[in-house]
This record gives C-alpha cells, structure tokens and sequence, in this order.
C-alpha cells in the first residue's frame, strides 16, 4: 500500500477492493510446492511472490524431506530476498532461532515453552531502527499434537478497523500509543524501554506496517478513549474472522510472510527428545521481494 492512499478516501476504495478482489479463502490457497528449495524454478518463484503480494504470506511445501534442514532455509531466504536478518536474544550465530520446548531452560520466553502463544507481531518489542518486516518460520518437525498457528493479514487488520471507524486508524498510527517497558533480566537491563505505533508506514518499502501483542503484562497502551476501542475491536477480529487462516506446519513445511500477525495453540511433544518439535526461524529487517504480477 502506497502512503497517500490512507489519506485519499477514492483511492484507499480502489486500494481495499483490489486487496479484496479474490483474497485467499483457506489456508490451502496460500501453499506452494518446492520441487528444489535450493534452487527455485521462476514459476514457484513468482507464485510464492504473488501470494506473498496479495495475503503477506505463503507457505511453501519442500517435497524432498533430504531438503528439511538449516540450509535450506537460509537457501529459501535468500531467494526470497530476505538477507537483511535480525539477531535476537535467543538466536545461534547465523541470527537463525531453534523454537522448540526448552523447558525451563528460557522459561521467560514463551516461544520457547510447549504453552499457547497470543497473538502478535513478531519483533514488536524492537527499536525503530530494528524494525522485523518479515520472518520465516520452517518446520523441521510437528508437534505430537497442536502447535497450530494462526495468521491474520495486517492489511486486512487495517481495512476491517477502518471499515468500523477510520478514527481507529488515526488512533493506532500515533507515535505514541503503544509503550514496551525495558526488559531487565536479572537486575541487567537488555533493552531499553520502546514506544511506537501500531500501524505504520515503512519508510524503505512504503507498505503498510503493524507491531501488535495481544498480552496483557509488559505493555503500556495509551490512555485515550479511542484507542481502546480501537483495540477491543481488533480483540474481537482476532477471536473469529473469515480471514484468518489456521494452518499446522507438516516437517518440511514453512511460511513466510511480513510478519503477518499470528499466535500458536499450546501443543503436546513425543518424550523421545530426537522427535520433539522443532522450527527453524528467521527475522529479517526488510520484506519479501515482490514481483508486479500480485494474484489480482
Ligand atoms: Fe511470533
């Protein structure tokens, strides 16, 4: 989405009816197979590209199970355009994090944990210099049971809070809105406290942004009539909208999006620690490539 069409009522019409026009029912319309990861055909290219256009995500199936590893996700990244890769806390030294039951080893991260997961933007957290604009999150193995993610397209987050009232919109895109506390482990601060909006424009890309968390602790909202209920609002769009897609990764499986909103239900592993579950993920500072020919 270009910036001017927020402000101009015709054309932000023109806009949300294209973005409308023959939008993904299921989850199943979003999924393209990779006869190679390594080495992507320009045909599984361009359709990755224009689903990731029209929903800000895909997911994409590797048919080789040899292929499900480390590699071939930095591979996939790469061909995707995605090279701009964030290092978070938990991360190894290729910025790629293992998201699997640590137990109580990072118990302070609920990623990390077996428990559900609330909805959000990855990387909410980070500074605006640190922005995540995209992550990958690869299956190398399923859950013995649940782990299924939920995902709801940011631009359709707009357009149904704006639909409801543009005062919404207004509300969410100042400056100030959303304030995270430092995060302090042990006494030692990690980072430092960060304010921000919710809906944003990306100077870089001039598309259409969002950082949400749906928990309740460690956030500060502003304290303005319309902004809560702007968030009771999309509270209620995220317990139940045609447009949100529910998926379970399979191994080999993987999505990859710019950072779509999403959450996690709780799920339960096989004792065996070699079959617990495990994905691969990587946060990237800029968006999936996009090509000109978007599925519309
Ligand atoms: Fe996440």
């Amino acid at each position: 989405m270009q910036h001017y069409l927020l402000k101009e009522t015709h054309s932000y019409e023109e806009w949300r009816a294209q973005k409308l026009y023959k939008y993904p029912d299921d989850a199943g319309q979003l999924i393209i197979e990779l006869n190679n990861p390594i080495n992507i055909t320009d045909n599984e290219l361009m359709t990755l590209t224009s689903t990731c256009s029209k929903a800000n995500m895909a997911i994409y199936r590797c048919t080789n199970i040899d292929q499900n590893n480390r590699k071939t996700v930095n591979s996939i990244a790469m061909q995707l355009g995605l090279h701009q890769l964030d290092g978070n806390l938990c991360a190894d030294e290729d910025r790629i994090s293992v998201i699997t039951d640590k137990g109580k080893q990072q118990s302070l991260y609920i990623p990390y944990t077996n428990k559900s997961l609330n909805w959000h933007t990855d990387g909410y957290y980070n500074s605006s210099q640190q922005r995540i604009h995209a992550f990958l999150m690869h299956c190398v193995r399923p859950a013995k049971t649940g782990g299924e993610n939920s995902y709801l397209d940011p631009e359709i987050a707009y357009i149904l809070l704006r639909d409801q009232n543009p005062d919404y919109i207004a509300a969410l895109m100042q400056d100030d809105v959303m304030m995270i506390p430092a995060n302090e482990v042990n006494g030692k601060q990690i980072r430092s406290a960060q304010t921000g909006p919710v809906f944003y424009i990306d100077a870089d890309s001039q598309a259409l942004c969002m950082r949400y968390t749906a928990r309740q602790r460690s956030i500060v909202w502003k304290k303005d009539k319309t902004v809560q209920h702007a968030l009771a609002f999309l509270h209620e769009v995220l317990q139940d909208c045609p447009y949100i897609f529910h998926y379970s990764l399979n191994a080999g499986e993987g999505v990859v999006c710019n950072n779509v909103l999403h959450n996690r239900t709780a799920f339960e592993d096989f004792n065996d620690e070699s079959k617990k579950r495990m994905l691969f993920r990587g946060r990237f500072y800029n968006r999936v490539a996009c090509n000109s020919n978007p599925l519309n």
